[in-house]
């Protein structure tokens, strides 16, 4: 099983920009805490970062037949693209948004979401902590799937 995460614009700054609003934590340290997660749970896990909105649609579109779930923070594209909404769609799968802060308690901008309403959850105002819970609730939902899936064998026999 192969978890994508796709972290949007801006991103790689964490750690640096608005510590205040996004913490202290840098990127590489919430992925290497995602990376041991992953081994713990058995799961293959890859990283993107882009700034650029078309290099995450194609992103998205590459995890169809490679990837069994996506993780995503698409940042300030997460307000305005539809590209970025229909990329998620099209590919149709478990697909977990999150969001450092809690965007709903911000500026009123940031309050609408073109992302949201494509994923299976959206996981808000953690923190970095908030990659981790999206981890859990990856396995969580991937684990349903099998399931289900399995059933649907058995009841083919
Ligand atoms: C963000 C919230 C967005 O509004 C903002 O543009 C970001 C980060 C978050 O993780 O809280 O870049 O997605």
């Amino acid at each position: 099983m192969k978890v994508v995460v796709i972290q949007g614009p801006n991103l790689n700054m964490l750690g640096v920009r608005e510590q205040h609003i996004y913490g202290a934590m840098k990127l590489e340290h919430i992925h290497a805490q995602m990376k041991d997660f992953a081994s713990q749970s058995g799961l293959e896990i890859e990283f993107f970062q882009s700034n650029l909105e078309g290099e995450i649609v194609d992103k998205i579109q590459e995890c169809y037949g490679d990837a069994n779930g996506i993780i995503i923070n698409a940042a300030a594209y997460t307000h305005t693209s539809i590209a970025i909404r229909d990329a998620i769609s099209a590919v149709n799968l478990p697909t977990i948004e999150v969001h450092i802060s809690n965007i709903y308690r911000r500026e009123d901008f940031r309050k609408q979401n073109m992302i949201a309403p494509v994923c299976s959850s959206s996981i808000v105002g953690f923190g970095p902590f908030g990659y981790h819970l999206a981890m859990v609730g990856m396995v969580q939902v991937l684990n349903e799937i099998k399931a289900v899936q399995e059933m649907q064998k058995q009841q083919a026999v």
